[in-house]
């Protein structure tokens, strides 16, 4: 079977690229990354992209009029290097209904809390303000709403005490460097079955 190539939407440090890179290459998953896509120059995931020896572009929003150009420009990249699967890796942008109508069902995005609590930015602080004893992550389908689309896993992590926001973080980024690849894997191996809002894992 050929690989599913992956298109890689990230925005900052690139951690859940790097896991899901490192799970690529170690044989764990069946998959190539076609193209990286940041929006910000000076992105470490822009670097980390060009140390793997992996196609690597920066497309900012300021080059465009408008955030349909801007949109669309990411599509016709993702078409070029004939991306199979858009993983959304700290993208730090809602994508418009054009841009996840071409590729639904083939969008994913990870959050660090249990959606549908704490949607958003900051996903962290407001599950520590609010009180919550479990947060989490999520790998989700990606639909027009900010972190609403059908869910794929999920995992608990358990919120302490005396956390901050940034002692959080970081026991979810443990756990979102397991799942995010589980779930790329997953749909490279054909196991993911979209139905409505449910999706389903095959054996
Ligand atoms: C992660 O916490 C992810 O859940 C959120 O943005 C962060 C990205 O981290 N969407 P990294 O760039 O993958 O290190």
């Amino acid at each position: 079977m050929p690989k599913t190539v992956l298109g890689v939407l990230a925005s900052g440090r690139g951690s859940n690229f790097q896991a899901i890179l490192e799970k690529i290459q170690a044989g764990r998953i069946e998959a190539t990354v076609g193209i990286v896509i940041s929006d910000r120059s000076a992105a470490n995931v822009l670097k980390l992209a060009a140390a793997a020896n992996l196609p690597h572009v920066c497309i900012e929003r300021r080059q465009f009029t408008t955030k349909e150009d801007f949109e669309a420009a990411i599509a016709q990249v993702l078409s070029d290097y004939k991306v199979d699967l858009v993983v959304l890796a700290g993208f730090m942008r809602l994508l418009g209904t054009t841009f996840v109508r071409r590729f639904y069902g083939r969008i994913m995005n990870i959050h660090p809390a249990l959606l549908p609590a704490f949607p958003g930015a900051d996903a962290q602080r407001q599950a520590i303000e609010y009180g919550a004893k479990v947060s989490g992550c999520t790998i989700h389908f990606v639909d027009e709403g900010m972190d609403t689309g059908p869910i794929i896993l999920q995992q608990a992590v358990a919120v302490e005490p005396d956390d901050s926001p940034e002692t959080l973080a970081a026991r979810i980024l443990n756990v979102e460097h397991e799942l995010y690849p589980r779930a790329v894997r997953l749909f490279c191996e054909n196991k993911l079955q979209l139905e409505g809002r449910r999706v389903k894992i095959r054996d």
